[in-house]
């Protein structure tokens, strides 16, 4: 299987909201496996928070820097790493995550993540526009890619144990 005994690392993907800094810290622990979210390391790596390497930098930029930080962060020992929800959408990236870690796609319906990313200001994507919208959008554009993980885990309700026992399940 794709459990944590393969020695690779499991990157969470999926749409904003959907839980995988939440559930990935979680699966970490229970994996005893060390945790890292991309998009933290990424304000790291930039000194400024990813609101603003949009802002300055523009959203290409920001998909060079996560591909780069994401690359350093597979080739060092394995991990649970959550990424930020367009990070499988970059071929690169996506090669990248296909050829060294196992990856899980937390799916989500709609209805959930508006619920979760409601009020919520550090998401540039979300800024300026309504976020079912956006969200419905961004999932007609991306479900078909994420569905290349090699997992996928239907996300049931906000029990982040349930979840991360569905994830490990789902692993084994
Ligand atoms: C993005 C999701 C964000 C962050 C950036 C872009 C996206 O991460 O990387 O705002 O394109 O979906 P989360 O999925 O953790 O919110």
């Amino acid at each position: 299987g794709f459990g944590p005994l393969s020695g690779r690392s499991i990157v969470l993907i999926g749409l904003m909201g959907a839980g995988k800094s939440t559930i990935g810290r979680r699966l970490a622990e229970r994996l005893m496996l060390g945790f890292v979210d991309a998009d933290a390391e990424i304000e790291r790596a930039a000194g400024c928070s990813i609101s603003d390497v949009f802002r300055l930098y523009g959203e290409q930029a920001f998909r060079e820097g996560e591909r780069r930080v994401i690359r350093r962060l597979l080739d060092g020992p394995p991990c649970v790493l959550a990424t930020g929800g367009g990070a499988f959408m970059n071929a690169e990236t996506r090669a990248l995550i296909r050829e060294r870690a196992t990856s899980v796609w937390l799916r989500c319906p709609l209805p959930m993540l508006v619920r979760r990313v409601a009020g919520r200001s550090h998401r540039p994507l979300l800024n300026d526009a309504r976020p079912k919208e956006v969200l419905e959008r961004l999932m007609t554009e991306r479900h078909p890619i994420y569905a290349e993980a090699d997992v996928i885990v239907q996300c049931g309700d906000d029990n982040v144990d349930n979840g991360t026992s569905r994830v490990i399940e789902a692993l084994a």
